[in-house]
């Protein structure tokens, strides 16, 4: 296995950003869905000391993969006997896995600065941590949270689909060592 994507399998560089990126959705999902059930300041200002950094992790871990793929990396070939509409309904599921992580983070980054909550939570400035209700980003960031918790059950169960009914190379070739 290389570094870059064969015709028939994804490279070390293509896995290690996808599944670095599952791990860090699904620490995001979580704690964000955490962080809006919690109504306690302190309890609320230390899962976002975690949330925000990872989900700026996630911010550059997608810019350097749409990098990596513009410059460096080619796409395997879909493989033989897929149809035609579920090569493209899973390309379009990547497109918008790859824009909802983009529209997540900058409306988080946009809360953080226009709350001052990145202020108080990092910098040190006092003051309770504000009301996020009160921010525009927070509704993109709501909404767009669920269209992409949606996008992920949906690309989760069609690789599993692949792999456990159609037993064919799909998750196994996103893997090390395919
Ligand atoms: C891909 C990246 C990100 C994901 C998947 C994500 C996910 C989430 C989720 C699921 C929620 C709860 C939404 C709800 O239930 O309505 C949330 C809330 C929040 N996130 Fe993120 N987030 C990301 C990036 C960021 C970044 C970069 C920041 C800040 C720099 C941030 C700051 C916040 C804040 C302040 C809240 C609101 C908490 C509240 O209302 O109590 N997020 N996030
Ligand atoms: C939110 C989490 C996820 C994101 C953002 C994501 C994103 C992507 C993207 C953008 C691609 C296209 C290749 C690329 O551009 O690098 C891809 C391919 C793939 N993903 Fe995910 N993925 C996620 C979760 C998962 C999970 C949980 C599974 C397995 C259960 C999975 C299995 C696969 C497989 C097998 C491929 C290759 C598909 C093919 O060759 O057509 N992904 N993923």
């Amino acid at each position: 296995m290389t570094s870059k994507s064969s015709s028939t399998a994804y490279g070390t560089v293509a896995v290690s950003l996808h599944w670095l990126t599952v791990l860090l959705i699904i620490a995001l999902l979580g704690s964000g869905m955490l962080a809006d059930e919690t109504s306690d300041p302190a309890a609320k200002a230390r899962i976002l000391t975690a949330h925000a950094p990872m989900g700026i992790a996630v911010l550059l871990l997608t810019l350097a993969r749409i990098v990596w793929w513009w410059r460096f990396d080619t796409h395997p070939d879909p493989l033989a006997g897929d149809p035609a509409w579920q090569i493209k309904a899973a390309k379009a599921v990547h497109g918008l896995l790859y824009l909802a992580i983009l529209v997540m983070a900058a409306s988080g980054i946009g809360l953080f600065v226009l709350s001052g909550a990145g202020d108080i939570i990092f910098g040190g400035a006092p003051g309770p941590l504000p009301d996020f209700g009160d921010f525009a980003p927070r509704v993109p960031h709501g909404i767009v949270a669920k269209l992409l918790l949606a996008l992920f059950v949906l690309h989760a169960a069609a690789a599993l689909f692949h792999h456990f009914v159609k037993r064919d190379a799909t998750l196994r070739r996103m893997w090390f060592g395919s």
